[in-house]
């Protein structure tokens, strides 16, 4: 079993000893005189005898030690943990301040794949953190700022209510959908018109000045995707809120200084009038060295200039000593060199962690990204397709409910699926859309955890009056109590794996083999139906604790549990 377990107080973060018998690798053998594992084995063995907690030793292999732990310290440490609102999960008593950048959509465009993923992930990783501790500061890093809003506040004041007229909502509302023609017409015209481009572009000097019409038109736009956004939240059930929707607007005050300090201190250069910080190891495909450019040569400040600003912000002002960037993988480059340059600047200490968690594509199911194929898939498409398979799932197990009820619980099984799909696969690898593969009920999917879960909450229900969920001691167990007992033991563990790793497929892995070890122990032994009252009350405190450590670990991933099915 985990040796990180307490009832309270904190885990430490890195474990001294896990409990398990695990290889030594580094052994070969005839090393040295000590390295006779087998001996060694047998003296530690000499020295433990068997107690209340291990059953049994037993030398195997080139050293390896087996430990047999008794069926009553198995039962005890379930009791504890049953009896635990915190299921026996210590935490961490040195956490630190962690922020974290995700989801950043861009305003005034459509949210993508890649922003969903970023969304899913970064909000798992929120929650994973926060449970072991950690205090979270969230950062929705939204595209809010550039060039871009010179064209489209240009058009918009050129044309007030062309807009309005027709506007039909589309999949992902009003908003977006005005939105959505306004990007189509400005581009347009900003593309054919030299003298709107001419406009445009001296309209975003008006907005870096805070020019007060032009400010207002961004703010309204901003205003406008904001409600799309927050559809988008609502839809899939995260925690980002308004407050920690700091744009890239947000840093631009900040830009000057940083290009001054960088500057000043020899960290970035002057080359062909942009300011440029250098690298030794990163080449472009001609063998010249490619820079950061924080400062175009026309002025202007781009998108490694934010994020410099933000570093600053975030470790200077917010204390962090961990920042993470929920991130597609293809901005590996682009944070290794805002990374390192910060670290030259000095804004980013030595004691402050900094690191990109790249995320592989989304693809259709004929393997071509979801995000490059002509038209962007709609987000809020595949939200509906994967709801409305989960519909048709939720509705054959239970043909009897109510149309209210059944689009409630659709939509949990529905997004959960989505969400559990995006988790359950290692974070930097790639994979495919299949919203029918995700709502099935056999197989690695959220659907068929919420069913194991549902099932479980059936069984406890059943439960006969004055009969109530408890451990006896005392009882001798069948293996298959005994496996299920054990990987409930190993929750803890994996949440601070999950936490220090930032990996969120490994709660998944988890949480499946235990719904499976579940499946095996209800197949083998009856709990409403056990020979005894002490056996269907330890069975049913089975049966509980993992409903609990279900419902618990799919909650960290962002995944609703509906009692039934
Ligand atoms: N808005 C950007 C995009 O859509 C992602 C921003 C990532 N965060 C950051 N701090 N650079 O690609």
């Amino acid at each position: 079993m985990g040796a990180a377990i307490s009832g309270s107080g904190a885990e430490p973060r890195k474990r001294a000893v896990r409990c398990q018998t695990v290889p030594n690798r580094s052994y070969e053998p005839g090393q040295a005189a000590a390295g006779q594992p087998p001996r060694l084995a047998a003296r530690v063995l000499e020295n433990l005898g068997s107690d209340r907690v291990i059953a049994n030793l037993e030398v195997s292999g080139p050293g390896f030690i087996n430990v047999t732990v008794t069926d009553a310290a198995i039962l005890e440490r379930l009791a504890a943990r049953a009896a635990d609102a915190r299921l026996g999960v210590g935490s961490n008593a040195e956490a630190g301040v962690t922020v974290i950048d995700y989801s950043q959509p861009n305003i005034a465009k459509e949210m993508h794949v890649g922003h969903l993923r970023s969304t899913i992930i970064g909000d798992a990783l929120v929650r994973a953190l926060e449970f072991t501790g950690e205090k979270v500061i969230r950062r929705n890093h939204r595209g809010d700022w550039g060039t871009q809003f010179g064209m489209l506040i240009q058009y918009l004041i050129e044309h007030p209510t062309e807009l309005d007229e027709g506007t039909e909502p589309d999949d992902s509302g009003p908003s977006m959908s005005r939105l959505n023609r306004l990007y189509k017409a400005s581009r347009a015209k900003f593309d054919s018109d030299a003298d709107f481009a001419d406009r445009a572009r001296r309209r975003v000097v008006e907005l870096q000045a805070g020019h007060a019409e032009t400010v207002a038109s961004w703010q309204g736009m901003v205003d406008e995707s904001k409600v799309y956004f927050e559809a988008v939240y609502a839809r899939l059930g995260v925690l980002l809120e308004d407050a920690d929707a700091v744009g890239e607007s947000y840093y631009n005050p900040m830009l000057a200084d940083v290009c001054a300090d960088l500057e000043a201190s020899g960290v970035a250069v002057r080359s062909d009038g942009a300011l440029c910080v250098f690298f030794e190891d990163i080449k472009g495909p001609n063998g010249e060295p490619t820079p950061l450019i924080v400062q175009k040569s026309d002025g202007g400040y781009g998108y490694a200039t934010t994020d410099l600003a933000a570093i600053r912000d975030r470790v200077g002002m917010l204390g962090a000593n961990q920042l993470l960037y929920v991130v597609d993988s293809r901005q590996a480059l682009h944070f290794q060199m805002v990374f390192e340059t910060a670290r030259r600047a000095g804004w980013l200490p030595d004691n402050v962690r900094a690191l990109h968690l790249g995320f592989g594509t989304v693809l259709g199911k004929d393997g071509k990204p979801k995000t490059r194929s002509g038209e962007t898939v709609r987000l809020m498409d595949l939200l509906d397709e994967a709801v409305d398979r989960a519909r048709t799932v939720v509705a054959e197990k239970s043909p009897q409910l109510a149309s209210e009820e059944l689009e409630d619980r659709a939509k949990q099984v529905g997004i959960g699926a989505v969400k559990y799909a995006d988790l359950s696969t290692s974070r930097t690898r790639d994979y495919i859309f299949d919203a029918d593969r995700m709502v099935s009920l056999n197989g690695d999917t959220g659907t068929y955890l919420q069913y194991a879960y549902a099932r479980i909450q059936s069984i406890l229900r059943k439960a006969p009056e004055g009969v109530t969920p408890t451990a006896h001691q005392d009882l001798a167990l069948e293996p298959a109590e005994r496996a299920l007992g054990l990987l409930l033991d190993e929750f803890g563990a994996t949440i601070e794996l999950v936490a220090e790793t930032f990996e969120p497929h490994r709660l998944c892995a988890y949480l499946h083999s235990l719904a499976a070890a579940y499946t095996t122990f209800y197949e083998h032994c009856p709990v409403l139906k056990a020979p005894s009252r002490e056996v269907m009350e330890t069975r049913l405190l089975l049966c509980q604790l993992t409903g609990q450590t279900l419902r618990q670990g799919m909650d960290l991933l962002g995944i609703g549990t509906p009692e039934r099915f």
